[in-house]
């Protein structure tokens, strides 16, 4: 056991974790931070979707050991602290991109990668930006439709799911 230090959400978290925990079971079972989900552990999903020094990444990929000292943004950090929804949090909404909301905390960390880098993507490019997410309840249309409203985009063209 070691001791493990985050700035998560720019606040700094420590707890012991032993040399295999991963990032992702550190953030829930030793930090408490449960808004990243698990889905499969073997990085298929995206669920567990994290930033790490401002870059995305599949926390179950990760061993916490590996992200010491690290400033670490999860899904909890989104919304402002009176519990107003950040633009893709609420566009989400707006679209209903989501249903049992499982991969959301996911599919949000990795949408906020895609506009950082690319404020305005094309339909494509955010469905080619997704492909390490899944959805099991969406059909992603709306998921889509909700990261390109974010955008400032006209969505009226998208296919409805
Ligand atoms: S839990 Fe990390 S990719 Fe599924
Ligand atoms: S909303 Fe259920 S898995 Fe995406």
């Amino acid at each position: 056991m070691s001791q493990v230090t985050l700035t998560v959400n720019g606040k700094e978290m420590s707890a012991d974790a032993e040399g295999r925990t991963l990032l992702s079971q550190f953030l829930r079972e030793n930090l408490g931070m449960t808004g990243t989900h698990v889905g499969c552990d073997t990085s298929q999903c995206g669920a567990c979707v994290v930033h790490v020094d401002g870059v995305a990444v599949k926390s179950c990929t990760m061993l916490a050991m590996e992200a010491d000292g690290a400033a670490v943004s999860t899904i909890e950090g989104q919304a402002a602290d009176d519990g107003t929804l950040n633009t893709l949090q609420q566009a989400f909404q707006d679209h209903h991109g989501l249903q049992c909301g499982f991969c959301t905390p996911g599919m949000i960390m990795s949408a906020a990668d895609l506009l950082k880098t690319n404020p305005k993507p094309t339909e494509t490019e955010v469905r080619h930006h997704l492909e390490g997410n899944i959805c099991r309840c969406t059909g992603y249309h709306n998921i889509v439709k909700a990261i390109m409203a974010a955008s400032g985009q006209d969505v009226s063209g998208i296919a409805a799911e």
